[in-house]
């Protein structure tokens, strides 16, 4: 198991265990204060919408082309931060990271 830090809507931080492996979204759709992800993963709803900590936005993955152009349609977009949790894997190497969860758009 792995360490995350999740802010929720209300702007309280938990500390959670995560397990490698799973995608990002997986691990936050579980949470009462996590994300909705309606479309399961599909990169086709955004419901599953964070800002990444300044301190790990270089660590992830890069964006596919598909991810970056519905986070641009969002309202609360942020250019540095924004990701879809559904597009990113947790691994070990994130063991660490900490998120918020976005605004319902
Ligand atoms: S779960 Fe729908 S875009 Fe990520």
């Amino acid at each position: 198991m792995a360490q995350m830090t999740v802010v929720d809507r209300d702007g309280k931080e938990h500390s959670i265990e995560a397990k490698p492996g799973l995608k990002l979204m997986e691990i936050l759709r579980e949470l009462d204060y996590g994300v909705a992800a309606i479309c399961g993963g599909l990169c086709s709803c955004a419901t599953c919408h964070i800002f990444v900590d300044d301190s790990w936005v270089q660590r992830l993955p890069k964006q596919q082309s598909d991810e970056s152009d519905l986070l641009r349609e969002l309202s609360d977009f942020r250019p540095t931060s924004s990701r879809l949790s559904c597009q990113v894997d947790f691994t070990e190497a994130l063991n660490g990271l900490k998120v918020t969860v976005a605004p319902d758009s």
